[in-house]
């Protein structure tokens, strides 16, 4: 204490008034002030003229019973440093009585799960005779935990002695948890954004991959060569594999969404669900007859359910009933809170009485990657692509789980609009085989960025017969179209994601401004306006990638074939009567 200071204080001793050292804004470093500012003004430690606790008649100890603020004061002169005034806010807060509170020190406010670290500070403050302020995990009489925005600060007398230390506690549980929730939710986008253009490129090297394995694999007849391609492809099938279901956790998967009876959905392939399951557990459905439907992509779907139910399966080692119930819920009030829309929801629970989750395994238990099933047996991808695509198909997944009791992993879809009938299904006619002296020679017109995947497709089209003109960019491919005799090109086949201003669908719209009979064949490794337009734009003809070189010649022979079925340009002499 300087000089000056010493005068001040004596100088408002002689007045009567207790005084203080203002904070500054220094004081409370690496806790929030429950104010919100850099505090300024308030104290971090204080000198009174009157010590004792016993003159409680003025209008500042009735303040202090009547503050929301818990407050109460130790004393360190007595063994344990004890609480020897604790306000009536303080034990609204603890739920303790005063009598408990009393004569005590303030560590039985601590726990299990109390960081020892900042305890050590709290001891090393009070220690020097320092002024401190942190967030601490406290817990109250009930067991219950909150956390604890806690500022502690000296009290002396006018000559300088340590009288009392005074404590303010703040309940900030609230404000943790909801910052905790939107990190968590922000450390979401970022893996998703980066798991989405991974899963982008992976997709595309994938097709390159699996594409000249299928070219090779047709040219190739030593056994010992095939067998070899045969294994390079299984591996390349279950990369494609992954990476959809990353592309799903991304919410960038070509969704097909239609009006579902989820509980149709859910008996339909129930045999396939429990010869998934396995014999270990017994597979128990509660189906809801008659529910309104649900829009969602019942492929999808099935993979999100087999997913939830096989690690139901993995919780109970001993066997156990994994239950699959259906339902309908109206949300209205509580909807906001849910993150969702207002409205009725379908709801699909998977149950199971296994070994359940601690809460930070809830916490990140969607995460990608995450997994507490050891090396080899889990990828932490289960989860990740279910929440990713329930989310997508704008409903939510709830996990509620306690140890030793059980999960039950909720999915809730919203209901279909009561106009709303199945998007039309572009009719897809069974495609005839030709004879196989029938050479094609329609010409196809091929847009797309990775000019690998340019190669590829254009070797496999032209292998049977095709002609094929390509492009690199939208921009390209249409002054191209533009300099091509009318009614020269029979096919638009084009990548949807492509850079530059022009990506496949307003390619599609300009070229179609010129040619409105033209077939057009998309392709996408990802795509999320299709999901967001939903079933106006599901009228196009979307062949996802890694496409396989026969799923490719199919699509483009069925594109085709549909400007045949319209009566336009049709290439009798091509199909003969084999044709419809
Ligand atoms: C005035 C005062 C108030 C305190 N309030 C709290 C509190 O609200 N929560 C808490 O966990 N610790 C609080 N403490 C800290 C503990 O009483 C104790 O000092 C700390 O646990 C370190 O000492 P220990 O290692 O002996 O337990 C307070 C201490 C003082 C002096
Ligand atoms: N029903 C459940 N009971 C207990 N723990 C579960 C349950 N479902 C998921 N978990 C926990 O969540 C983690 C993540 O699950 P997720 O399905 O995403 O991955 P995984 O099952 O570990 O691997 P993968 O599904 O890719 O094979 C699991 O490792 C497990 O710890
Ligand atoms: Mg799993």
């Amino acid at each position: 204490m300087d000089e000056n200071e010493q005068l001040h204080r004596q100088d408002d001793a002689g007045r009567g008034q207790s005084t203080g050292v203002p904070a500054e804004g220094a004081a409370d470093v690496g806790a929030r002030e429950p104010i919100e500012t850099r505090g300024l003004h308030h104290w971090r430690e204080a000198t009174i003229t009157k010590p004792g606790l016993d003159d409680r008649g003025d209008v500042f100890f009735a303040a202090i019973e009547m503050t929301r603020m818990p407050m109460i004061l130790t004393d360190p002169h007595k063994p344990d440093n004890p609480i020897v005034f604790a306000n009536k806010a303080f034990l609204d807060l603890t739920l303790y009585e005063e009598s408990e509170v009393l004569g005590r020190n303030c560590r039985f406010l601590q726990g299990a799960q109390t960081d020892r670290e900042l305890v050590d500070q709290l001891r090393d403050a009070i220690r020097a005779n320092e002024s401190i302020a942190l967030e601490i995990l406290n817990y109250r009489r009930d067991g219950t935990p909150f956390w604890n925005a806690v500022f502690i600060g000296p009290i002396y007398d006018t000559s300088g002695n340590l009288l009392y230390f005074f404590a303010s506690q703040l309940d900030v549980t609230r404000r943790r948890e909801s910052e905790k929730a939107s990190a968590q939710a922000q450390k979401m986008e970022a893996v998703g954004q980066l798991t989405a253009g991974l899963a982008h490129d992976f997709n595309n090297l994938l097709q390159v991959v699996n594409g000249n394995i299928e070219l090779a694999t047709t040219r190739a007849t030593d056994d010992r060569v095939l067998h070899y391609l045969q294994s390079a492809r299984g591996a390349a099938e279950r990369g494609a594999k992954l990476t959809g279901q990353l592309l799903a956790f991304a919410r960038k998967t070509r969704l097909d969404p239609r009006p579902v009876d989820v509980s149709a959905c859910i008996n339909d392939f129930a045999v396939m669900m429990e010869s998934a399951i396995g014999k270990q557990v017994e597979l128990h459905l509660s189906l809801r007859r008659n529910l309104p439907q649900a829009v969602l992509d019942p492929q999808q779907f099935e993979m999100a359910v087999l997913n939830i139910a096989i690690n139901a399966r993995d919780a109970m080692p001993q066997g156990g009933v994994v239950e699959v119930v259906t339902g309908k819920v109206h949300l209205n009030g509580n909807a906001a809170a849910r993150g969702l829309a207002a409205g009725d929801y379908i709801s699909i629970e998977i149950k199971d009485q296994g070994h359940g989750m601690p809460p930070h395994v809830v916490e990140r238990a969607i995460e990608p990657f995450f997994t507490t099933k050891g090396t080899g047996k889990g990828t932490g991808l289960g989860l990740a692509m279910a929440s990713g695509f329930v989310q997508q198909s704008r409903g939510r997944l709830e996990i509620e789980s306690e140890v030793d009791r059980g999960t039950t992993v909720r999915m809730l879809f919203p209901v279909a609009a009561a106009e709303s009938r199945p998007p039309q299904e572009p009719e897809r006619k069974a495609i005839l085989a030709r004879p196989d002296d029938l050479v094609p020679s329609e010409h196809i017109l091929v847009v797309e960025d990775s000019p690998d995947v340019l190669a590829l497709s254009r070797e496999i089209l032209e292998e049977v017969g095709y002609r094929v003109s390509v492009a690199e960019t939208g921009e390209a491919a249409l002054d191209l179209f533009k300099t091509m005799p009318p009614g020269s090109v029979d096919l638009l086949f084009t990548d949807l994601v492509m850079p530059g201003g022009i990506n496949g669908i307003v390619l599609a719209d300009k070229i179609g401004a010129i040619d409105p009979d033209l077939p057009v064949l998309m392709t996408t490794g990802y795509n999320e306006d299709l999901v967001i337009e939903g079933p106006k734009a599901s009228g196009l003809d979307v062949l996802g990638k890694p496409y396989r070189r026969t799923d490719l010649l199919d699509r483009v022979r069925q594109a085709l074939n549909q400007r045949g079925a319209t009566g336009q340009r049709r290439r009798q002499s091509e199909y003969g009567s084999a044709e419809e």
